[in-house]
C-alpha cells in the first residue's frame, strides 16, 4: 500500500491520544482517503462505559464529517503482542463506505498483518433498504 509508512506514523501519533482510563487499552488508527488524505481517531471512553467510540469510528466519522466517502486504506495500532484487528461494528461502519478497504494492523513493535475488510466481514448487512 503506498504512504503505508505514514499512515503507520499516524495511527501512532493517534494512538497517543487516547483517551482509555477505564480499560486501559490505547487504539490509534489512520485512515486514507481515495484522493489521498489521512483522518486519524483514538479511541474515546466514557464513566458510562457503553458511549465509548472506537479508534476506527473516530476516525471515520472525523473523514465523513470532512466531506470524504470514499477510502482505500487504515492502518490501525494497539500495544498488543500480535496486531489487533478491528472490532464487528467497526467493520459493519467501515464496510458501508468501503468494502474492498485495506487494513493493515500492526503493534507498537512494528509487527503488521494486512487484510482486505471484505475478507474480515464476509456476509456483511447490505440490505437494499
Ligand atoms: N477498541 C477500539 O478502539 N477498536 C476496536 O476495534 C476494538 C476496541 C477500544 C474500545 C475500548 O476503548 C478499548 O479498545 C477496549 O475495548
Amino acid at each position: 500500500m503506498e504512504m503505508l509508512e505514514e499512515l503507520l506514523a499516524s495511527a501512532r501519533k493517534a494512538w497517543e491520544q487516547a483517551y482509555c482510563p477505564y480499560s486501559r487499552f490505547p487504539v490509534g488508527a489512520a485512515l486514507l482517503t481515495s484522493d489521498g488524505e489521512i483522518f486519524i481517531g483514538c479511541n474515546v471512553e466514557n464513566l458510562s462505559f457503553g458511549l465509548t467510540v472506537c479508534a476506527e469510528r473516530t476516525a471515520l466519522c472525523s473523514a465523513v464529517a470532512a466531506g470524504k466517502r470514499q477510502f482505500s486504506g487504515m492502518v490501525v495500532v494497539t500495544d498488543t503482542q500480535e496486531p489487533e484487528t478491528p472490532c464487528g461494528a467497526c467493520r459493519q461502519a467501515l464496510y458501508e463506505f468501503s468494502p474492498n478497504l485495506w487494513i493493515v494492523t500492526a503493534n507498537l513493535q512494528g509487527q503488521q498483518r494486512v487484510y482486505r475488510l471484505c475478507e474480515l466481514l464476509p456476509a456483511a448487512f447490505q440490505a437494499k433498504i
